[in-house]
């Protein structure tokens, strides 16, 4: 049997209200037409996060392949059409383009996929967070990945001893690296915990793992929308997936990072930094200052090429605690108002609207040693 491949590919088409949520009757159409399409699919599932909506669909066609592209972008149109009739908040809001050419990637919409042979049972995990950047993955795949405080089975099964290696990207440069660990831990923290810039795009088994090491057991989505757009249009909202269990690791270990709600960029405006909330589908909507940023988790058992699930995995009161330390966070991080490091620092707003607020005083600046005016404003984001 060819190996199975599982698209997650995700977009914003319209929110109700605001950018809070998503309008079941958007997501009805794109059932629809994923419904009218499945020839080319296996299976597939819709869900939401926040004001995005996530198709989870397995096929055999590999990763980035046109058809499979091409009907989600279609589906999404058709829930563009729906957003638009009821005048949802953005409609359309992530369909840069104005017609599919070849691959949703630089066209608004992430996607995160895996191409894989499927094993005798084989439980994967799809995340889906809203309000915050791809980046936002990078610290609970170190944690589930790499970190032995973390998940037992790096200490514990022979097949995880090894460590994994991870395939991180500069999305600035557009270039990348492989990083082994335990080896190269030190390194890959280095970029890391940069994560505007530097985001773990997959993770591979090692030789030793008893999963095969070309076969990826991590995806996350890394399209940033600023790029595509050219100006900011919103976050971009990422969605991973994550193979576990059988010399991989368990559920439990792929969910455990989010008992501590990591601080990600994002939430109000794109412009703030706040706590990740894990929370269960039915709490996925983003109202108190469009956030705190969240997190779904969505399991599923891949059977013949089948999603058995999903199975919401946040859904459990051993996350209550998380959700409320987030809250807490989110209270403290909230008093400092318009100021950092609630506010993002400059650099990471040159693409918002608020250099449009500074241009406005570009001509009432005066230098200190003259009286004469300044006739360029300073670009956000360098000091002089
Ligand atoms: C964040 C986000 C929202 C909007 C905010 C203002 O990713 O999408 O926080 O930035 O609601 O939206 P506009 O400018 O459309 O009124
Ligand atoms: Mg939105
Ligand atoms: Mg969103």
């Amino acid at each position: 049997m060819t190996k199975i491949t599982v698209s997650a590919i995700k977009a914003d088409v319209g929110g109700y209200v605001g950018h809070s949520d998503t309008h079941p009757r958007v997501q009805d159409a794109i059932e629809s037409h994923l419904e009218d399409h499945a020839d080319v699919l296996e299976n597939y599932h819709v869900t939401s996060a926040g004001d995005d909506l996530q198709l989870i669909l397995t096929h055999r066609r590999g990763s980035d392949d046109e058809r499979i592209h091409e009907l989600a972008w279609n589906a999404f149109e058709s829930g563009t059409a729906v957003a638009q009739d009821l005048g949802l908040y953005g409609a359309g809001q992530d369909l840069l383009s104005d017609a599919f050419s070849g691959n949703v990637r630089g066209l608004g919409p992430g996607a995160a996929e895996i191409e894989f042979t499927e094993r005798p049972s084989d439980p994967i995990v799809v995340f889906a967070m809203d309000k915050t950047e791809p980046g936002a993955f990078n610290f609970p795949m170190y944690k589930v990945f790499g970190d032995p405080f973390n998940t037992a089975g790096l200490v514990i099964d022979p097949s995880m001893n090894e460590g994994f290696t991870f395939e991180v990207w500069d999305i600035e440069e557009d270039r990348r690296v492989f990083l082994d660990t335990p080896e190269d831990a030190h390194e890959l923290l280095a970029l890391i915990g940069a994560p505007s810039r530097y985001v773990i795009k997959r993770v591979y088994p090692r030789e030793g793992n008893k999963n095969d090491p070309d076969e990826p057991v991590a995806s996350v989505s890394t399209e940033k929308l600023v790029d595509v757009a050219g100006e900011y249009v919103g976050k971009d909202d990422p969605v991973a997936i994550v193979r576990s269990q059988s010399g991989l690791p368990a559920i439990g270990e792929v969910l455990e990072p989010f008992t501590f709600p990591h601080m990600v960029s994002g939430w109000m405006r794109g412009s703030h930094v706040g706590p990740m909330m894990p929370v269960s589908m039915e709490h996925s909507q983003t109202s108190r200052f469009d956030g705190p940023p969240r997190c779904i988790a969505a399991g599923f058992q891949i059977t013949d090429g089948n999603l058995v699930g999903p199975n919401d995995l946040f859904d459990d009161v051993a996350f209550d605690r998380a959700r409320e330390q987030a809250s807490e966070q989110a209270d403290y991080l909230r008093e400092h108002g318009p100021f950092e490091p609630h506010r993002l620092p400059l650099g990471e707003l040159e693409y918002t609207t608020l250099p449009e607020i500074m241009d406005t005083l570009s001509e009432e600046w005066e230098h200190m040693d003259s009286s004469k005016p300044v006739a360029q404003a300073t670009p956000v984001g360098s000091v002089e």
